[in-house]
């Protein structure tokens, strides 16, 4: 990894947490990356952690001894977690066992990695790592839910194999992207869009014809929910407001589950009335069926027709009353795809709109790439295939010069 990356780490005091995790020798390598790039580390161990990387190991790397009593039991002198507290610019604790995150949820002081946590005035950060079950325990998710909402800071881990050998998500983050995610952190820079609110409407919304059958379509809410992240990230306030998609909402975004066309319509009036803008990136039905059975159809021998009726354009509704808000489409087809895209724009009145053509391979529905263009009043920029996280960046990237 290139240092010069890590910008905003010199001089900086990190107080390391180390818990007790197989995780915990990656532990070894994010101290390293944090005094290589200028950082001044302590280190903190809980008792359990000792026993997973050496402490002679980690006050090592970190240049200072490891600290893991409340008290020297050879001379009595104190370990004050206040006085580290106090010192540390960032306390980041990596790994973060599930037992130590329920500790912090609930102000439980039994080591000095969790007393120096009660004391610190500066930003925590959190990496946890565990088996995949632990991980998606309601308790673990409720407990991370917390701690965010109390402004500590979760750097999620990742999927792939765990040390039980099961494969699932729970593996801690790589040490680079911790090290980039506490030096991001760390950075003077104010975030750009803090004090935005933007509405992002997401994926399919379902059309029911009886109790059990529907109309609905491909979407998997993927490109939405990149937005959403990407916004959030850059320090927006984000109404999410989705339709059905098997993802999982990301952290700090506000997710407003819908199902119909008139559902997604209402909640997106209802988020846009507070916004500053809105990205229309929900494929959302064109067609109802105008009357909805209560029981479930019964198949007969002849054909079934089915009436269909006109649903709401939500997009065109925004922006008949956009007032000068931002707002931003997407269109997806299949042939004279420019001159359709041109003629949206001025019709839901978007600043600009995301074009992606159904012809590209590596484009559109539920892969996790896509190629775009872009395409505003004064003209079009193609950009090539990339992921859907980079394609929102490139997004947000366009919308914040609106702004
Ligand atoms: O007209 P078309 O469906 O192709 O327009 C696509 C754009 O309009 C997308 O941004 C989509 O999210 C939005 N849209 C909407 N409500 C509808 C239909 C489309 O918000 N009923």
């Amino acid at each position: 990894m290139a240092q010069k990356e890590l910008e905003n780490l010199g001089r900086r005091h990190i107080l390391l947490g180390v818990t007790g995790s197989i995780a915990a020798y990656k532990a070894a390598l994010l101290c390293r990356l944090l005094v290589t790039a200028g950082a001044e580390v302590k280190v903190v161990m809980t008792p359990l952690a000792k026993q997973f990387i050496t402490p002679l190991t980690m006050a090592t790397l970190s240049k200072n001894p490891i600290l893991v009593d409340f008290f020297n039991p050879e001379n009595g002198e104190w370990n004050s977690h206040v006085k580290l507290g106090v010192w540390a610019d960032c306390m980041l604790i990596a790994p973060a066992t599930a037992n130590t995150l329920a500790k912090m949820v609930s102000g439980i002081a039994d080591n000095l990695l969790l007393t120096s946590y009660l004391s610190a005035r500066c930003p925590v950060v959190v990496a946890p790592a565990m088996d995949l079950d632990m991980y998606a325990h309601p308790a673990t998710q409720q407990n991370l839910a917390t701690l965010l909402k109390r402004g500590v800071h979760v750097a999620e881990p990742g999927e792939g194999e765990l040390a039980s050998g099961l494969s699932g998500k729970g593996r801690m983050a790589e040490p680079e992207e911790i090290a980039r995610f506490v030096d991001d952190l760390l950075s003077e820079k104010k975030k750009s869009l803090e004090g935005k609110h933007f509405v992002v409407t997401a994926g399919a919304t379902i059309e029911p014809i009886d109790p059990v059958r529907f109309i609905s379509n491909h979407s998997s809410g993927k490109m939405g929910y990149a937005l959403a992240t990407e916004l959030a990230r850059r320090g927006a306030r984000v109404s999410l407001v989705s339709g059905r998609t098997a993802l999982e909402c990301p952290r700090g975004v506000d997710r407003i589950d819908v199902l119909s066309a008139e559902e997604m319509y209402r909640a997106a009036v209802e988020a846009f009335a507070t916004a500053d803008g809105a990205i229309m990136c929900a494929a959302v039905a064109d067609y109802t069926p105008k009357q909805v059975a209560d029981r479930k159809l019964k198949k007969g021998d002849g054909e079934l027709n089915i009436e269909l009726k006109r649903t709401r354009d939500i997009a065109a509704e925004l922006g008949a009353h956009k007032n000068g808000r931002l707002l931003v489409g997407f269109a997806l087809e299949t042939h004279d795809e420019e001159l359709h895209a041109e003629a949206k724009l001025q019709k839901k009145n978007f600043d600009f709109i995301v074009l992606n053509s159904l012809r590209d391979a590596g484009a559109g529905f539920r892969g996790d790439t896509n190629k775009v263009s872009l395409i505003d009043r004064t003209g079009r920029e193609d950009l090539p295939l990339m992921t859907k996280s980079e394609v929102a960046g490139r997004i947000i990237d366009k919308l914040e010069t609106f702004l």
